[in-house]
């Protein structure tokens, strides 16, 4: 007999998922704007209501020797039918019912899980998941709680997905608060996450070409939705990886130890392929977050020996490690990704607090507001050694930012265009990015105003250089028709103030993608729904708005290498794609008709192959000016007869695609130069 829900647990989100480590995602397709759920069924992977008797792929969660078991019991306790699973013999909190990923589930893709939970008594029932990434660190992330005090809860639709790369990955049923309490589950199925169909709407990045880049911001974790990626493409022209570039996903502790070397960070840019791999597949440039920051940044970073325990380093060892960190980490981007277009990076963030003054020293694994960088250097001198780096190592056409919150608080404002004008009488900085995290609050006191934010804005235009707004998103006031209405006023107030400054402004970024995704999910700060259809914001910044008649498409950046062969990567990795782009074309690329041959070049030799740029070094800045001369986005290397035929490294007597896939196979070892 089947006992009565007691409570109906639509998943929700566990945390601010852009903030910290980088977090797979829990959800459901439940709307809560509208209330209405969208998702058609998915495919049911595996699915157990234990009438059979049998406790199936589902693992007692525990270690060598303890006494966690399964047992289906039958009676009329049951959610459904009458018999379920019970989970006894537990004696810490992560022991209980566990169902192990192989088989059934790929790292990459995403899946949800509807199920009945119990505990015996009160005690808070979490669904979690547990994966290694690609340094064996093992990682544990709730996914979705539900409380119990002896009756049943249901989850229904909970999505979440393992990250790209991950291996050893299982769900499990564990229990919060008393250990030794008795776990139940009953009518569980695993199953695929349909795709939702978008709404035939215009595109943003469309719309607003004429403007600038429309883009937006995603982890992992959230591209592992077949529709966020669907919703992506269609929408926005530039993405920024929302955890995968920030120092803490990158930097390798263990390497940076075995290294023994004190100045020369070792990184690894694994937790960012799923992303890159996207970004690259589809022609989507890349806003790069973030080289220098005080947050997300560990504290041995600035520790002797990279050790948890060690004493700050000094001032000088520390430029060392910052400059050997952007060179690593340009180096490796450019190495792995060559075709994609990272357009922007933010060279350093949040350097200055709201009344204009630096942080305080100390970690960020001790205060959450105190810098590593101010600890080392004393001060905000640092910013500009990073902009110096970066502008030494990012690639060419790359602009470098500086980027901040509050960016509207005058102090704060002062600071920063103070610094920003140091820094452009240098020529180290390109632009200003404003994160935008706004908020629409009761009354008709938005934070902040929207001349308060226009005066920044336009402080920031007067500095001459480009501005970017990088994070936007406007919590609601209240999560009901009135408060959406209330924001897609101000949202249209905001970017009727970006179309105001359209020439000193190249791109506007959201700050994710879906409401259920953002970091500030329960005041639902975006123009999109969970179920992926437009919000009252979405319709209000393009109500007014004409899709022009010509719209640019994205350059490629180059063209496929058209070895047969696929190209692998230098340090392979066990799981993650090889480095292609589009479909290789039948027709190699070639030269645009030769220029007249000035008197004497008849004559000329190559100086030396794969040189295209002529500089003496045959390196991967030689892949990316035969790419751009290619795709005609630069006139032949330099103009040069010279720079011509050291291009041809085929010797075939052409200038082509065959060409730049022989020298990017040496650019990543797989050829030696004296092949070249
Ligand atoms: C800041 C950071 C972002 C992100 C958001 C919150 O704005 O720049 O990287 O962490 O906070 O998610």
């Amino acid at each position: 007999m089947a006992k009565k829900m007691s409570g109906k647990i639509t998943a929700g989100l566990l945390s601010a998922v852009m903030l910290g480590v980088a977090v797979p995602f829990a959800g459901s397709l439940v709307n809560t704007n509208s209330g209405k759920v969208t998702a058609a069924e998915g495919t049911v992977l595996y699915s157990n209501d234990f009438e059979d008797g049998e406790v199936g792929k589902f693992n007692p969660r525990m270690n060598e020797g303890d006494s966690v078991k399964l047992t289906v019991t039958t009676g009329d306790a049951a959610h459904g039918g009458s018999s379920f699973l019970s989970c006894t013999g537990r004696e810490k909190s992560w022991q209980g019912i566990s169902l192990p990923a192989e088989g059934l589930m790929e790292p990459g893709e995403e899946y949800m899980v509807s199920a009945a939970v119990k505990a015996q008594w009160y005690c808070e029932v979490v669904m979690s998941m547990q994966y290694d990434d690609s340094t064996g660190t093992t990682h544990y992330v709730n996914i979705q709680k539900a409380t119990s005090q002896g009756e049943w809860q249901e989850f229904d639709q909970v999505k979440f997905s393992f990250p790209k790369g991950s291996t050893n990955c299982s769900i499990y049923f564990e229990g919060n608060g008393d250990a030794k309490v008795e776990l139940y589950l009953d009518d569980f199925t695993l199953s695929t996450v349909p795709e939702a169909e978008l709404e035939d709407i215009a595109s943003l990045k469309d719309l607003y070409s004429p403007y600038f880049r429309f883009g937006t911001a995603a982890t992992d974790s959230e591209l592992a939705s077949k529709s966020a990626q669907k919703l992506i493409k269609k929408h926005f022209n530039s993405l920024t990886p929302g955890n995968e570039l920030k120092p803490e996903s990158i930097l390798d502790q263990a390497a940076c130890q075995s290294k023994g070397d004190n100045v020369d960070p070792q990184i690894k840019i694994d937790a960012a392929r799923g992303i890159l791999d996207f970004c690259r597949d589809n022609n989507i440039p890349v806003r790069g977050h973030t080289l220098v920051w005080h947050s997300q940044t560990p504290g041995w970073f600035f520790k002797e020996g990279f050790k948890d325990d060690g004493d700050f380093v000094s001032k000088e060892v520390m430029i060392q490690r910052m400059e050997n960190y952007i060179k690593n980490v340009m180096n490796a981007l450019a190495k792995e990704y060559p075709t994609v277009n990272f357009y922007s990076w933010d060279v350093v963030n949040e350097a200055w607090l709201d009344d204009g003054s630096y942080r305080k020293p100390g970690t960020y694994d001790q205060d959450r507001n105190s810098s590593g960088w101010v600890q080392v250097f004393g001060d905000n001198s640092f910013i500009e050694y990073a902009f110096r780096f970066a502008r030494k190592y990012a690639p060419e056409g790359c602009k470098l930012y500086y980027n901040d919150f509050n960016e509207y608080m005058p102090q704060k404002t002062a600071a920063i265009v103070k610094m920003a004008e140091e820094l452009k009488a240098e020529g180290l900085i390109d632009g200003i990015g404003m994160q935008s995290h706004l908020d629409v609050r009761s009354g008709s006191d938005a934070f902040p105003s929207v001349s308060a934010y226009e005066k920044a804005m336009k402080a920031f235009v007067d500095t001459g250089l480009d501005v970017q707004v990088t994070e936007l998103d406007a919590t609601v006031s209240s999560n009901d028709e009135a408060g959406f209405k209330k924001q897609a006023d101000y949202y249209k107030d905001i970017l009727d103030c970006c179309k105001k400054y359209a020439d000193n402004i190249s791109a506007v970024v959201l700050w994710g993608t879906t409401d259920d995704k953002s970091w500030r999910a329960s005041q639902t700060p975006l123009i999109f729904n969970g179920d992926f259809t437009a919000k009252p914001a979405y319709y209000s910044i393009t109500e007014d708005m004409k899709m022009p008649e010509n719209i640019p498409t994205e350059p490629t950046q180059t063209t496929e290498p058209t070895t047969t062969e696929p190209v692998t990567q230098p340090e392979p990795s066990t799981t993650d794609p090889v480095i292609t782009t589009t479909p290789p074309t039948d027709e190699p690329t070639t030269l645009p008709p030769s220029q007249p041959a000035t008197p004497g070049e008849e004559d000329v030799k190559a100086s030396k192959y794969g040189d295209v740029d002529m500089n003496g070094t045959v390196e991967l800045a030689d892949v990316t000016k035969l790419s751009k001369y290619l795709l005609n986005s630069e006139t032949f290397p330099l103009g040069s007869k010279v720079a011509e035929l050291n291009s041809d490294v085929t010797h075939d007597g052409m200038v082509d695609s065959r060409d730049l896939s022989k020298l990017l196979e040496y650019n990543i070892g797989k050829i030696p130069e004296s092949e070249l």
